[in-house]
């Protein structure tokens, strides 16, 4: 049987080039990823949104309760017995028993709960009760500009246990932002605010898109006695996390993972009957209706069942991936509680930390996999066509020798 030479090269050619193209999928298809960090050094500092968390029990304002609610009155009494052992007159009364109740929450502090006592938030106490921080911000000023003549807008939050405001300052589209030529001109002041909030509060950076959050170890905690007026400083840095989606091996989500846990828990507390919120949840001022409470009143106090476990391990587990593009700034500072003027202030200040960005990048893209198989294909078409290649050169030589013996 005679076999062609060409057929054997084309063969050969053909494993070759699918040999290799296989090589070249398996390794792209394993989704691999490499892992960059970069460091600013940006000559601007752009403004996040600033995040005030102030705790449910100094959120309100408890004149107003006491005044309102006379079985509080039988409260104060207990509290006045375990806290001191001097007389009420009717005049201070409601002033004492406001002290009482701090000292009370304090003690309790960071777990504080409303268990003992006669009064429990809804969402209507929440808006009615409670002290509205947004007048607390009595000057914000960004870059020597104040506030009114840049574009800071206030939105405010709840959830069962704080209240939130938070503050973002446009200038146009774009966040706010201060050259560093600027700040060295106010020495070193970013930004800064005069405030009248209540004794104790935190405040942190934040990404507009995200929610504010409730975990209080995310905020520098700023805690003052009545009547004094504490000069801070904070600073803060930016790490902004970027990652790939499902087929990589990081795959992430393009998702907003508390909103997404949120959203799923009230679909389940408000399914019940009665229904009420969940009280670590972070809602929108405006998005429920006021009649709502906090916790689910066939549970006793305020201990959680187990049906709401169940339904917060699921709605975890369903917001178990990472997302892909998240930015989170870390916030140090420092506060002295001495009086320096007649106004509390917090000063923002440029952080010595470098902002960090972290990325994911395939090993393999889509594109270089395309260029690849081009190459392969056409290296192993090149070689293929050797036999061709080699009769062309042949016969061109010939006719070259061809034409030379005719002249
Ligand atoms: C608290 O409520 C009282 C009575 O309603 C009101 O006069 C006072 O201004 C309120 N305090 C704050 C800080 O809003
Ligand atoms: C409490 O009242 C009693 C008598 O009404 C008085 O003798 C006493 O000094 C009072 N205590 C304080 C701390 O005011
Ligand atoms: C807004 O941005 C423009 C240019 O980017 C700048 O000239 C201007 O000073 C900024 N305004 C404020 C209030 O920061």
């Amino acid at each position: 049987m005679q076999v062609k030479v060409s057929s054997i090269i084309g063969l050969f050619c053909i494993i070759g080039c699918v040999y290799q193209i296989y090589g070249i999928t398996k390794s792209y298809l394993k989704f691999k990823v490499r892992h960059d960090v970069a460091y600013d050094y940006s000559t601007s500092i752009e403004l996040p949104a600033i995040d005030i968390m102030v705790p449910m029990f100094v959120a309100i304002n408890w004149t107003k309760v006491l005044a309102h609610h006379p079985e509080m009155h039988d409260y104060c009494e207990k509290l006045k017995v375990k806290y001191e052992q001097s007389n009420f007159t009717i005049d201070n009364r409601n002033v004492k028993c406001k002290e009482y109740i701090y000292l009370m929450f304090l003690e309790k502090f960071p777990f504080v709960t409303f268990d003992d006592l006669p009064y429990r938030v809804d969402v209507k106490k929440i808006k009615e009760d409670t002290v509205d921080i947004r007048t607390c911000i009595t000057k914000l000023i960004v870059a020597s500009y104040e506030y009114k003549d840049i574009g800071c807008k206030v939105t405010r939050y709840y959830n069962g246990l704080a209240i939130f405001m938070r503050i973002f300052c446009l200038n146009g589209t774009k966040p706010s932002s201060v050259d560093t030529n600027t700040v060295s001109l106010n020495e070193g002041i970013v930004a800064y605010f005069y405030y009248c909030l209540p004794v104790q509060f935190g405040i942190r950076f934040s990404d507009s898109a995200d929610f504010p959050s409730y975990d209080q170890s995310k905020y520098f905690m700023i805690t003052s006695k009545p009547g004094s007026f504490p000069y801070s400083t904070i600073n803060f840095a930016k790490t902004v996390m970027s990652s790939l989606e499902y087929p990589y091996e990081t795959n992430c989500r393009h998702y907003n993972k508390d909103k997404s846990i949120s959203q799923c828990m009230d679909k389940y507390t408000l399914s019940q009957s009665p229904p009420y919120l969940d009280k670590y949840s972070v809602h929108e001022w405006d998005e429920h209706i006021n009649h709502l409470g906090f916790s689910n009143p066939h549970n006793e106090g305020e201990k959680v069942c187990q049906d709401e476990l169940d339904a917060f391990n699921k709605c975890n587990q369903q917001a178990a991936a990472t997302e892909c593009k998240k930015t989170i700034y870390l916030v140090e500072g420092k506060f002295s509680d001495e009086v320096v003027g007649s106004n509390s202030i917090i000063i923002i200040v440029p952080s010595l930390n470098l902002n960090t960005y972290h990325s994911v990048h395939p090993v393999l893209p889509w594109d270089e996999y395309v260029i690849y198989i081009g190459r392969i294909v056409g290296f192993w078409f090149g070689v293929s066509m050797y036999d061709l290649i080699l009769k062309i050169f042949i016969g061109s030589r010939a006719r070259l020798r061809l034409n030379v013996n005719e002249n």
